[in-house]
C-alpha cells in the first residue's frame, strides 16, 4: 500500500503545526505528534474537541457526527472523528 500524503494542519492563533494523515482522524495525529487538543469521548458525540474550521477540507467516516448541520456550515468539525481532506487551519470553537 502506498503511504498516503500527508497534510499540514496549523492551530490558529497559536500556530502551532503538525502533519495529518489522512487515513487518521485530526485529533489522533495532533497526539501522535505531541500536539495536545481537547478531548474526551473521541467517537464524535461529546462534542468537547470542536473547533472551527478556518480553512482547508474534513470528511467524516461515521454516519452523523454530534454536529447540526448548521453548525457544519458555519465551518465547525470534531478533530477526533473528522479526517483531513486538503491542509487545514483550525481555530477554537468561541
Ligand atoms: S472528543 Fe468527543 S466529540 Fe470529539
Amino acid at each position: 500500500m502506498n503511504d498516503p500524503a500527508q497534510f499540514s494542519v496549523r492551530l490558529a492563533p497559536e500556530g502551532t503545526q503538525f502533519s495529518a494523515s489522512p487515513s487518521l482522524p485530526i485529533l489522533q495525529s495532533a497526539l501522535l505528534a505531541g500536539v495536545v487538543m481537547d478531548s474526551s469521548c473521541r467517537n464524535g458525540t461529546c462534542r468537547t474537541c470542536i473547533c472551527r474550521l478556518a480553512s482547508g477540507e474534513v470528511a467524516y467516516r461515521i454516519e452523523w457526527p454530534g454536529l447540526s448541520a448548521e453548525e457544519k456550515r458555519e465551518g465547525y468539525i470534531l478533530p477526533c472523528v473528522a479526517y483531513p481532506l486538503s491542509d487545514l487551519v483550525i481555530q477554537p470553537a468561541d
